[in-house]
């Protein structure tokens, strides 16, 4: 089938490029010239495993083709999907004026049939909202579906997860658009739930949401832990291995961010403030997420006693391993709290600082070229990102490095005993009967 994605990003990249490896032929718009430009010559600007290998092929067999031009892309896809960016606005709502425009530049082109796919994260009731506006710019009488199809990705497992999905949801009000949908998406070995747009598009905001309420509770069993001695971490299994519950993203850490849970736990909020049937159970996940940073600083500064000058080593910048993403990272968020207390800190991050040396606060810490080098003449290291990388570090090499023999596990990567075997004063989180100082 001939496809158009709208929106060379993350989602629209990644989605184009699934497509076509499973054998439709895409057309990838964007209206960012370098990148479309870069992308023709092979180079993804993203990192994400196993994007660039199915890229290049499917470029090379020309299934995979990029513009800049939404004309050409209208003219080329029965199904034109959107995968624009949707970023939060300062009271937690969506802009969705990228949205609005696409529909309005979808609609001026459209001569014939064809379906528009929302793939962006959107608030529920946008599908009706684009219908209008594609009906208001379109040429009379030319016939069009919206179908709300929301994406699940998780960035560093992406391809995986496009591959081989829990689930696929198609929200529509046309049974021929519906019907068409059905053979997009006829290549993957899913099941395939139909609803109408705004239950499918209600799915997306309340299947992050609930992701990030089981993070939360984790993280406020952590604080429990921490102040009755249990361990958090056989807490989580024991409640996961109940079937109903389930262990995953069940993990406590410093808190969950990146580019979709802050922004989309904030969008949900806001839409249930505004339709006056406020959310205040996610208010509560928010807060414990706020919370479980602050707490963790202020666990730092009590161990170090002051942290002004103190030297630092971070591990971690990337808002999750296996992705080289650093927006939203509570890593980052990290270093900033340390920097505004005066530490001096040294990170390290496999993959994450390129992107990191964009952000102001880059210009405020030393970035080194291995986690031993960042860790050298440190006074602590505090673990940020769990990335496999670190738990595989030689710990007594590290001790032998760091002046002082101290790290703080923001993700629980390390087994405790192994590092107090190897002479450190170990904190993790919600680790209530590990010691931790002398
Ligand atoms: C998420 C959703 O999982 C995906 O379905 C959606 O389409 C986009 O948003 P992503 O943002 O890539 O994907 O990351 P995810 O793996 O969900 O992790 C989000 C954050 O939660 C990260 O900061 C991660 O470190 C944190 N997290 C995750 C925890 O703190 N504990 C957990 O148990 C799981």
């Amino acid at each position: 089938m001939k496809l158009t994605i709208i929106g060379s990003g993350y989602v629209g990249l990644t989605t184009g490029a699934c497509f076509a490896e499973v054998g439709h032929h895409v057309m990838c718009v964007d209206n960012n010239e370098a990148k479309i430009q870069s992308l023709l010559e092979g180079k993804i600007p993203i990192y994400e495993p196993g994007l660039e290998n199915i890229v290049r092929k499917n470029v090379a067999s020309k299934r995979l083709q990029f513009t800049t031009s939404t004309e050409v892309g209208v003219n080329h896809g029965e199904v034109i999907f959107i995968a624009v960016p949707t970023p939060p606005q300062p009271d937690g709502s969506v802009d969705l004026s990228f949205i609005e425009k696409v529909a309005r530049e979808i609609a001026v082109c459209l001569d014939s049939y064809r379906i528009v796919v929302d793939k962006s994260t959107v608030p529920v009731k946008t599908g009706e909202r684009v219908a209008q506006t594609i009906r208001r710019y379109a040429k009379p009488g030319v016939e069009f579906d919206v179908i709300s199809n929301p994406e699940f990705l998780r960035e560093g497992s992406a391809v995986d997860d496009l591959m081989n999905p829990d689930r696929i949801v198609i929200g529509g009000n046309s049974d021929r658009a519906l019907g068409i949908m059905q053979k997009v998406y006829e290549p993957f070995v899913a099941p395939v739930l139909v609803t109408d747009i705004n239950s499918a598009e209600l799915i997306k905001h309340a299947a992050n949401s609930f992701l990030a309420l089981k993070i939360s509770y984790a993280n406020a069993l952590s604080e429990i832990c921490e102040v009755t001695g249990a361990d958090v971490e056989k807490v989580v299994e024991g409640i996961g291995m109940d079937k109903r519950i389930g262990r995953s993203f069940l993990n406590a850490g410093l808190g969950y961010g990146g580019s979709c849970f802050p922004k989309d736990i904030a969008a949900f909020i806001a839409l249930s403030d505004q339709a006056g049937t406020p959310f205040n159970l996610l208010k509560e996940v928010e807060k414990i997420n706020v919370r479980q940073l602050n707490r963790f600083v202020d666990s730092i500064r009590e161990a170090l006693w002051v942290l002004r000058d103190k030297k630092i080593a971070v591990w971690g910048l990337s808002f999750k391993p296996n992705t080289d993403d650093v927006r939203c990272s509570v890593a980052v968020s990290l270093v900033e709290a340390l920097v505004k207390e005066g530490a001096q800190v040294t990170a390290y991050d496999p993959k994450g600082m390129e992107k990191f040396l964009e952000l102001p606060i880059s210009s405020k810490i030393t970035l080194a070229a291995t986690p031993l080098e960042a860790a050298t003449d440190a006074e602590a290291l505090v673990i940020a990102t769990e990335w496999p990388e670190f738990s595989g570090v030689d710990l007594r090499e590290l001790h032998q490095v760091m002046r002082a023999p101290l790290i703080f596990d923001g993700r629980n990567l390390l087994e405790p005993s192994e590092a107090i075997d190897a002479g450190f004063q170990y904190r993790g989180i919600g680790r209530g009967t590990v010691p931790v100082a002398p």
